[in-house]
């Protein structure tokens, strides 16, 4: 979950390496450091903390060279410290190395190794990797991309590297298995940038290869790129175009790029209905539909799936709980919705009839790419929602849907959950049509209603100012819980995230009449109890799960549909949103529940956007 960039060309390496680290800060930001390549002398920085820790620790320093490679780190082998920050070095001095990832079987080398007479400096796996590819190039003469290969070759794992020779100034190796990794192609092949994704790139070039797993690529200069497999055998690429838009990238004006994106969701899910709902050519007048290209062009498997399995994590497997929900409801298809990281494990059954879908906003998270080629191997087809376009759980689905909701900075989901939960209503709408268990008028209502819901989210998001003077009562909070029903339900248990995750509060979500078989034991004066108690399905039995917390003294803040009177006897605090149909109203009551959360961790003076022990994508096990 770390970020590694690096650059060969004829600019100076070090701000741009600099940038792109902020860039990817996203991923991870226990420590950074940076290696430079200048006149065959290496010049390592590094430092704990943030990227301006280590523009700090590089101040005053020789810092030219245009050739280089850099990182910012989320510690899993060894405490988050210079010592074991990265670049890592090996014995010689002569090679230097960057890592995201996951080298199981390091002990193991280590004690190899370290009986040949190599010495570590750290406690990290990314430096038994370093000395080695050091250790191929003394025993067995190798050059840097032929050791590489030698070294990956005896490692379990996963890896995103990219490593130097400070004797060869003009070539750069890199490779990849399981974590992510792309190459910037600069005009001419004049100069190339690498990177964990896209973002640190596109300011410089829009044309990208992306590797693929166990692939090494040798980066040399006004030269072309040369891939292999790890098996040495020479691979094919296409350099592709990224459209990210750059402005995307920044704040925009807000405070935290969480708040952005929670204000980003409107112009969000117009941009992920764009070109999906459109005219019915078969329809009346003004006559709408659902056209999901995916879908059409395998609408055989997907419609005569035996079974949905929905894999995910975290958000993403929230928005999984509202998916199932949906295709039962429309397609009346059986759906299991399985985290990810136990799917994987459980030895679960799998026919090949079975269609699996599996959602991610980052495309790179480890436990959801393992559980897709777990699917893969017993023949079920894999289906995608996802929104990092390109990414490795993209490449790996045989078809799926973008969210196209752009970059996702802040480490808390909000619009990539929004998007997901909107892909997975236009699904469930096009399958239920296309079997024929969606009526027509229900389909058209439904496309009615979802063509409007961006602006009753842009109505929900003027009570921005009512929701942070509530926050500010609620910072003193050392648990809350979050209570729902049905569609609302797992909008609670993302609410509840949400708050765990960035004001580091315990708070959990439950079913409401979950309650009374245990949670109720909780409440007392000092419990907020939040209720996601909309006028839908199932609505008066909330009210009555309200009264039990009520009768227990319990604080509640509801969030209720405008109109809603009768809620007043019973809340103390009531957020409104706007009316909607009841297969919709998730894509509008976790609007508030994502401001409330992000208010209370601003008063509470925490890092929103990086909160911690998290980190964007989690590309390890
Ligand atoms: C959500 O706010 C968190 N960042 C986290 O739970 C996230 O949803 C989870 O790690 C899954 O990530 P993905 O959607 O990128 O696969």
């Amino acid at each position: 979950m770390c970020g590694i960039v690096g650059y060969i060309g004829n600019q100076e390496a070090y701000p741009i390496l600099v940038k792109g680290l902020h860039r990817l800060e996203y991923r991870g930001y226990d420590s950074a450091g940076v290696a430079l390549l200048t006149n065959n002398r290496l010049n390592v920085y590094k430092a704990k903390g943030k990227v301006a820790d280590l523009e700090n620790a590089a101040q005053d320093k020789d810092i030219t060279g245009t050739m280089g490679i850099a990182h910012t780190r989320w510690a899993t082998h060894g405490e988050p410290s210079v010592r074991n920050a990265h670049p890592h070095i090996s014995e010689t001095g002569n090679l230097v190395i960057v890592h995201n990832g996951i080298i199981e079987n390091f002990a193991v080398i280590k004690e190899q190794l370290s009986k040949d007479g190599y010495h570590f400096q750290s406690d990290t796996d990314t430096e038994v990797l370093v000395q080695l590819i050091q250790f191929a190039v003394d025993k067995h003469h190798l050059d840097l991309l032929q050791a590489v290969g030698h070294a990956l070759r005896k490692c379990i794992g996963a890896y995103a590297i990219a490593v130097m020779d400070k004797n060869n100034p003009d070539e750069m190796v890199v490779a990849r298995k399981g974590s992510p990794l792309v190459i910037g192609v600069g005009k001419d092949n004049e100069e190339f940038f690498v990177a964990s994704d896209a973002t640190p790139i596109v300011e410089y070039t829009r044309n990208v290869v992306y590797l693929d797993d166990e692939q090494v690529a040798l980066v040399k200069r006004n030269e072309p790129i040369k891939l292999y497999n790890l098996d040495k055998t020479e691979a094919d690429f296409d350099i592709k175009t990224v459209d990210i838009d750059i402005d995307m990238l920044s704040k925009g004006g807000f405070p935290h790029f969480m708040l952005k994106e929670i204000f980003d969701q409107p112009e969000c899910l117009k941009d992920c209905m764009r070109g999906r709902i459109v005219k019915d050519e078969n329809g009346k007048n003004d006559d709408l539909k659902i056209k999901l290209e995916s879908l059409e062009m395998n609408a055989a498997r997907l419609l005569k799936a035996r079974r949905i399995i929905i894999v995910a994590c975290g958000t993403s497997w929230h928005a999984g709980l509202i998916g199932k929900q949906l295709i039962e409801e429309f397609c009346r298809v059986p759906v299991e919705v399985d985290y990810a990281s136990e799917f994987r494990y459980r030895n679960p059954v799998i026919y090949s009839d079975d269609v699996v879908i599996a959602v991610s906003q980052s495309g790179e998270t480890a436990d959801t790419l393992a559980a897709i080629k777990l699917a893969k191997e017993n023949g079920a087809m894999i289906y995608g929602i996802v929104n990092a376009v390109g990414s490795s759980i993209a490449r790996e689905t045989d078809a799926g849907l973008y969210i196209h909701v752009g970059p996702e900075i802040g480490v808390a989901s909000t619009k990539a959950f929004t998007g997901q939960v909107l892909c997975f209503e236009m699904l469930a709408m096009a399958l239920g049509k296309a079997n024929g268990n969606l009526e027509q008028d229900r389909y058209e209502e439904m496309i009615k209603e979802l063509n409007i819901i961006p602006e009753k989210i842009s109505k929900i998001l003027e009570s921005n100012d009512a929701i942070q003077n509530l926050a500010k009562r609620f910072t003193y909070a050392q648990n809350f819980l979050y209570l729902g029903r049905g569609w609302n339900y797992p909008v609670a248990l993302e609410g509840a995230l949400k708050l765990k995750e960035i004001s580091y509060i315990h708070a959990e979500g439950y079913p409401a009449a979950e309650m009374k078989h245990g949670p109720i034991a909780l409440v007392d004066q000092e419990m907020p109890c939040l209720f996601v108690a909309t006028h839908h399905q199932g609505y008066e039995k909330i009210i009555s799960n309200m009264q039990e917390v009520k009768a227990r003294g319990g604080n509640i803040i509801a969030v209720a549909t405008e109109g809603d009177e009768e809620i007043k006897i019973i809340a103390d605090e009531i957020i409104y949103i706007p009316q909607t149909i009841n297969w919709l109203v998730p894509l509008l009551s976790v609007i508030p529940l994502q401001l409330l959360a992000y208010h209370i961790a601003v008063e509470k003076g925490l890092n929103v956007d990086q909160p911690r022990n998290l980190a964007k994508s989690v590309t390890v096990e």
